[in-house]
Parts: structure tokens; sequence; C-alpha cells
């Protein structure tokens, strides 16, 4: 039980990756505020993971909806000790492509909404006195030049830098901040970006050749919100199959493939 008594609050947990940090932390020990903007669903996720978890509907580019989210929280369950920043939505535009409003929506969302979210999960973990933990979801979309990766991307990237500074913050505090980025998942937000030429690219440039299972992720969100993990922070861990170590990669045969020119 790595997680046992603390509570922690996971956006965008009624379904897919989350789900599966909700799942994952309940087993360990912690009670979990399964949040999303879909509010049903949470509700049924919740009632599925069973006592250790509480559904409150929140859409996280909501401000209002956020400060509800940490004052019942923190009202049901007396404290917040973790938060991860899962929420998000995705979208393959081009830049040529992309709307402003389209634009403007996913990164109010996937970075303003674990922004608001990580201010007032640091407040209250400030007051309480004891640290706390916060780990981001951002994506290799955020570390490579991927093709119609635009706005989601850029919402990756600006997420990951963004660990780094409130690593900084909040050290003081003993709160650490770190990102998971995950390789290729086929949850819905999967379906609705990977075409199957997606999905032929992610096979080609993955060394272990396969997508991840959304419960690869929750293992490494469970090291980085417990005690495992007290001397990182700041970090992002990928969590890809290989994905981002790849360079080049061609079925080497020592016997046919000779340099086309060696230096004398
Ligand atoms: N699936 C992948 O291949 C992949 C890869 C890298 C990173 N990620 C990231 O992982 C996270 C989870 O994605 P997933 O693949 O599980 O997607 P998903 O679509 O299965 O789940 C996303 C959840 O977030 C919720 N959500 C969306 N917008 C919200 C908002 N404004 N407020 C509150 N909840 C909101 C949705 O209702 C849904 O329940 C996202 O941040 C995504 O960018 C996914």
């Amino acid at each position: 039980m790595k997680l046992q008594d603390k509570v922690a609050v996971v956006t965008g947990s009624a379904r897919g990756i989350g789900r599966a940090i909700a799942e994952a932390f309940a087993r360990e020990g912690a009670r979990v505020v399964v949040t999303d903007r879909d509010g049903d669903e949470a509700d049924r996720t919740a009632g599925e993971i069973g006592a250790a978890a509480v559904a409150i509907r929140a859409d996280v580019a909501n401000p209002q909806d956020v400060r509800a989210l940490f004052d019942r929280a923190a009202e049901t369950l007396g404290r917040i000790d973790i938060l991860v920043n899962n929420a998000g939505i995705g979208a393959t535009r081009l830049v040529l492509d992309i709307e402003l409003e389209e634009w403007e929506r996913i990164i109010r969302i996937n970075l303003t909404g674990a922004m608001l979210c990580s201010q007032l999960a640091a407040r209250r973990m400030i007051a309480q006195g004891t640290g706390g933990k916060i780990v981001n979801i951002v994506s290799l979309s955020g570390q490579k030049g991927g093709v119609g990766r635009s706005a989601y991307g850029a919402s990756k990237a600006g997420l990951e830098v963004l660990t780094k500074i409130m690593a900084v913050e909040f050290a003081e505090h003993g709160i650490t901040v770190n990102a998971i980025a995950p390789g290729p998942i086929m949850t819905e937000t999967g379906k609705g970006m990977h075409t199957p030429e997606t999905v032929d690219a992610y096979h080609r440039l993955i060394p272990q050749r396969r997508y991840g299972e959304p419960a690869e992720i929750a293992a490494a969100a469970v090291f980085l919100a417990s005690d495992d993990a007290s001397y990182v922070t700041g970090h992002t861990l990928n969590v890809d199959g290989g994905f981002l170590a790849a360079g080049l990669m061609f079925p080497f045969d020592p016997a046919k493939d000779k340099p086309i020119r060696t230096s004398s």
C-alpha cells in the first residue's frame, strides 16, 4: 500500500488513462476524487471503484468549477495530498488549417486547466503544511515535431516546462511536481486522433512495436505520487516503449549491410 490514507484528485478520470490512475491509487490505499466534465460517467466510475472513490463533476477549463472542485474535495475528504492533471483533449490539425477558436480551447483545457488545478491544490497543500505531489500527464507530442500536433503538442510542451517551474517554486513547501509522457494508448482520445496510417507509423517508430496500456501509465503515476519518488521533482518520465529514445532503426545484418565508403 504505497498511498495509504492519502487523498488524491485525478482530473479527467471518468475513463481512459485517468480512470486507470484512479483505480491504481485506490488499490494502493488512497481515497480518490474522480473528477471529470462528464458527471454521469464520473459517478459510474467512482461507483465501480467503490468506497474509496467520490465523484465530483468539474470542467478544468472553468475557474468556478475548479474552485468548487477543490472546496468540495477538501470538505468531503478533509485534505488533498496528490493531484494528477490528466484531463485533456486532442485534435489532429495542421498549423496551416487550425482555427483560433480550436487552438484556444485545447490550450485552455490542457495547459490553463492544469495550471488552475495546480495553483489551488498547491495552496491547500501549503496550508496543510504536509507537502504533496503533483503529477502532470504530458505527451510525446510535446517533445517531438509530429505532423498535425499543433495546439495539442504546444499545450503539452507548455505543461512540461510548467512542471519544472512549479517544481522549483513549490520545493520549499515539500511539494514535488513531475510529469509522465505516455506514448500512444488506444483510449477514446487515441481513437479520435489515430488513423490507420498513424497506427502504422507508431509501430514503425516505437522500439517495442506496440501501443501502451492505461495500466502502464498508472504504474508510473503511483511511483511519482508515492514516497518512493521523494527525491524526484521537475522530471518527465517517458512511458513510451522507447519512442523518445529511438533514432535510426532498421534490421541490421552485419553480413550484408556494408558501409558505402570507409576511410583509409
Ligand atoms: N491516449 C494517448 O495516446 C495519450 C498519449 C499521450 C498523452 N495522453 C494524455 O493523457 C490524458 C488522458 O487521455 P486519454 O487518452 O485517457 O483520453 P480519454 O478521452 O479517454 O479521457 C479523457 C478524459 O478527460 C475528460 N476531460 C476532457 N476535457 C475535460 C475538461 N475540460 N475538464 C474535465 N475533464 C475533461 C474526458 O471527459 C475524459 O473522461 C490526456 O491529457 C491526454 O492528452 C494520451
